[in-house]
């Protein structure tokens, strides 16, 4: 299959063609339940949020109801961005291009100079186009397609493991957005990569967990790492709410395709997601959630970034390397097993597509060749 090496393994093309990036912007981001951001930062009616799943604006919005609804970000007159960014648009939504204004249910309420058009435009027919949104703990994800399985089922086990932490009540801590110069699959695979912990993090949190009791479970589309932590790491007292491996450490779950949300024995959370924004280029937000927030984002957005900046440099070194001629992939460690899951997943979707491309192709060069 295109893209896969010898091994099974994400082959180093895949790190940096363009048609591959192409691929699963198209294919791969619109078919998944893909997080957005935070319930609480569109808290209001007329709160808002606009990011984008693959090469689909999107647009999530609080209606009066108290509801949150999420459409294409795209005008349906000429197709200019009808918001951008987070914030509040009052009752209605306003595109900044002609000045269609539409309700935050979607339906077109307005358009200005009407008599100009030829027939009347019918306001029915041109309201926003509505995607499938879903909110697990406060979480908020949209499935551009709409039609990948019901969130609760995309999670697997992932809420179960994390009902105890009870995420949902947390409150929002610290919030980093940073570019880093490496394909977002680079940045994936290292961030659901346990064998560095102790060599890239050993300045700053490898000292809390016991390296060799290392757990991974793999799913279909989630795969979750049990990482137990020292006994002086953790609290005096369990947290209560929490059982089993969540006591004992903190457990690392990967959703497909792109996020990572951590809980931790403490009683706090964090929620890790990386956007592609080129060939070589990944955007990374990563969100803490906190029981305690104010103790704990002030202990902890240092170590985050320092965390982050040891991360991105290797993530930025290998993105070097991968242009090398020399190199396959090496073999698997226990400790990168989740690796398999977002990889084996990623290359099921993608690899058909470009198979498909490549068929194409070669039927068009064989005609022009005649
Ligand atoms: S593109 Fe939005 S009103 Fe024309
Ligand atoms: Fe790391």
């Amino acid at each position: 299959m295109l893209g896969v090496a010898a091994n099974g393994m994400m082959a180093p093309e895949a790190y940096r063609s363009e048609a591959f990036y192409r691929a699963e912007l198209d294919w791969v981001f619109p078919s998944s339940w893909v997080f957005v951001g935070h319930e609480q930062w569109v808290r209001n009616p007329g709160d808002f949020l606009a990011d984008t799943i693959g090469v689909e604006p999107v647009l999530v919005v609080r209606n009066p109801d108290g509801v949150l609804r999420a459409f294409s970000n795209v005008c349906p007159h000429r197709a200019s961005l009808i918001a951008e960014g987070r914030g509040n648009c009052g009752r209605r939504l306003v595109c900044g291009y002609h000045g269609w204004t539409f309700g935050l249910d979607g339906q077109l309420l307005a358009v200005p100079r009407q008599r100009g058009f030829a027939t009347p435009v019918d306001v029915s027919e041109y309201g926003l186009h509505e995607l499938r949104l879903d909110v697990w703990e406060g979480l908020i994800f949209v499935n551009v397609t709409g039609d990948a399985p019901a969130l609760i089922d995309y999670l697997e086990g992932v809420p179960e493991l994390l009902a105890g932490h009870d995420i949902a009540t947390m409150g929002l801590g610290a919030f980093l957005d940073d570019p880093i110069a490496a394909n977002w699959k680079l940045v994936m695979d290292n961030a659901i990569c346990d064998y560095h912990l102790g060599m890239v993090h050993g300045e700053s949190i490898a000292d809390l967990v016991e390296l060799e009791g290392l757990g991974e479970q793999a799913g279909g589309t989630t795969a979750v790492a049990s990482v137990p932590w020292k006994a002086s790491a953790l609290p005096p007292q369990p947290r209560p709410g929490l059982s089993g491996p969540a006591v004992e450490g903190s457990l690392g779950c990967f959703v497909f395709p792109n996020l990572h949300v951590i809980g931790f024995p403490t009683g706090g959370a964090t929620v890790m997601w990386w956007t592609p924004t080129g060939p070589a280029t990944t955007r990374a937000r990563v969100l803490s959630l906190s029981h305690d927030a104010d103790a704990d984002v002030r202990a902890g957005t240092e170590l985050l970034s320092r965390v982050q900046r040891e991360d991105f440099e290797v993530c930025e070194r290998m993105q070097i390397g991968v242009q090398s001629r020399g190199y396959t992939p090496g073999p698997l460690h226990a400790s990168e097993l989740r690796i398999t899951v977002f990889q084996r997943r990623l290359l099921d979707i993608v690899g058909p597509v470009l198979a498909a491309a490549d068929s194409e192709a070669s039927v068009e060069l064989a005609g022009a060749a005649r």
